[in-house]
């Protein structure tokens, strides 16, 4: 497996090699995708494989245009259309009803699938060259730190995946808003760039999240209480608790704090990210990476501020680090 930059040529090799079955993992606005031939149910089960993913957790099929939800979703609601008007391409993932003919195993055995169309031009001009859809969840293992560089790629993956496109590193940072369509109510099941409000007032209507709905049974990886986590135990907690646990000069701790100068010491390493919700979004993953590989006793997470600009960051947050008693 080698990193190609990606450029046209390197572009369509990726398209090729997808046509093929094989697995290439590609940048999008978010996060790095690992992406196979949505149609191919082979080629989908070595996704499954090289991450080490259940086959129940299904993945999100990316599409080079609206145009082509019809081939994969049936029934597709008008509020699909106004938010595909809005808001595509773009960190949106729709959950609709799937067509009949679209494998299962896309869909982890659900009736329903996850139609996205991203907002990076490699991500695109890969879709209009290979021409139908890409299943891709991200390019991580099962539960691990989602990557945002190419390079992580590689370190998580490595043999597994047959190309990787280098587009540089993401500028979203975190995956995309999940919104399902499917049901009674339009239901945020995954947090993402875009907020509640921006997608109540373009439906102009109430936008729903899991707490709100009494029974659920719609299984989202994202859900899961450890997702997105690195290796060495990570807490987050408020400021109070973070000042205490500073104190303690035996551990070696890394810091990741949102805008507090914290000096480093030596058994303290501090990565300040910014109190801007986007840019701490970008470095985050890439962050808690780097203090991973330090092979330290604790990271430490500061609680960034709890409101919406933050609401796809408090999720991570709660999910890769383990809850403060
Ligand atoms: O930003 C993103 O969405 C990235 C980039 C690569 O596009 N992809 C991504 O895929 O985050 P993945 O597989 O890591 O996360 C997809 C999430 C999972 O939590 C999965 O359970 C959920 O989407 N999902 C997919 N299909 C679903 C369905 N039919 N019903 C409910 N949840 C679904
Ligand atoms: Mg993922």
């Amino acid at each position: 497996m080698t990193i190609f930059n990606a450029n046209t040529e390197n572009i369509e090799r990726a398209s090729q090699c997808l046509k093929n079955g094989g697995l290439v993992a590609f940048p999008t606005e978010t996060v790095y995708g690992l992406g196979a031939d949505a149609s191919n149910p082979d080629a989908v089960k070595r996704i499954f494989i090289a991450k080490n993913r259940p086959e129940n957790h299904p993945l999100i099929v990316h599409l080079a245009s609206f145009e082509q939800f019809d081939l994969w979703a049936q029934d597709i609601p008008e509020s699909a259309v106004v938010l595909a008007e809005h808001f595509f391409p773009s960190p949106l993932a729709l959950i609709l009803k799937k067509r009949p003919e679209v494998s299962e195993i896309v869909t982890g055995g659900q009736k329903t699938i996850a139609l996205r169309v991203p907002n990076h031009p490699v991500a695109l001009e890969l879709l209009r060259a290979f021409g139908g859809g890409i299943a891709a969840p991200s390019a991580n293992r099962f539960c691990r730190i989602s990557p945002t560089q190419a390079q992580h790629v590689a370190d998580e993956l490595g043999e597994s995946v047959d190309m990787i496109l280098d587009g540089g590193a993401c500028q979203i940072g975190v995956e995309s808003t999940i919104l399902d369509l499917s049901g009674e109510k339009p239901t945020i099941l995954r947090f993402g760039q875009i907020t509640r409000s921006e997608l109540e007032n373009v439906l102009k209507t109430e936008v729903f999240i899991p707490e709100m709905l009494a029974t659920r049974t719609i299984k989202t990886a994202g859900m899961m209480a450890i997702h997105y986590a690195p290796t060495t135990p990570a807490m987050c907690c408020d400021s109070d608790l973070f000042a205490e646990l500073l104190k303690d000069e035996k551990q070696k701790i890394g810091v990741l704090t949102c805008g507090s100068n914290i000096a480093s010491t030596e058994n303290r390493t501090v990565i300040s990210l910014s109190a801007d919700s986007v840019i701490y979004a970008q470095n985050l993953y890439a962050k808690l990476r780097e203090l991973d590989a330090l092979n330290l006793d604790l990271i430490l997470v500061e609680q960034p501020p709890k409101n919406e600009m933050w609401d796809a960051i408090n999720d991570r947050l709660s999910k890769a680090t383990r809850a403060v008693l």
